[in-house]
């Protein structure tokens, strides 16, 4: 099982974003049951809450279901060094080497894109730029899987 752990700040806006968007491309290579993918925040504020309105209805208008709710970043989620521990911008990375030390796959979502210059996603939070923020996330989504892929892991 390939594990996929999607990090923003409080797993409301980004990550379940991130989450929604790679789990349809897994299921529409149909590869579900090689991959586990969740999402996580690095802050605990939103723990239980469906995800912000502005994600719900970008997905929606692009076709993906999301039924979700905000969990915060543990130790038991990134305790398998195989794990992807894939974060959407610096201060994620920092928190969570902070918190966790080196992790072998802590990597940037945009580092994967193929299509932007822009190496971290934009907080919609603040924005309110849900659409610009998705497109960021497929195109990371999609270099991610490829990424996979060319590691030879399926
Ligand atoms: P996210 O956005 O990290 O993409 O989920 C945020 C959501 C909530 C807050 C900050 C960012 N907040 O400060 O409550």
């Amino acid at each position: 099982m390939i594990r996929v752990v999607f990090v923003c700040l409080g797993n409301i806006c980004r990550s379940p974003m991130a989450e929604a968007v790679f789990q349809h491309l897994v299921d529409s290579a149909d590869l579900t049951d090689r991959f586990s993918v969740t999402s996580r925040g690095t802050g605990n504020w939103h723990v239980g809450e469906a995800a912000h309105p502005g994600t719900q209805r970008v997905l929606a208008r692009h076709g993906i279901a999301y039924q979700g709710h905000a969990e915060h970043l543990t130790a038991q989620d990134v305790r398998d060094p195989q794990t992807y521990v894939v974060v959407m911008d610096d201060d994620n990375e920092h928190e969570v080497r902070r918190r966790f030390g080196d992790l072998p796959r802590l990597h940037k979502l945009l580092a994967f894109a193929q299509h932007t210059s822009e190496r971290a996603v934009p907080d919609p939070y603040y924005t309110g730029e849900f659409e610009r923020v998705y497109r960021l996330v497929e195109d990371g989504c999609r270099g991610l899987l490829a990424a996979i892929r060319e590691e030879g892991k399926i």
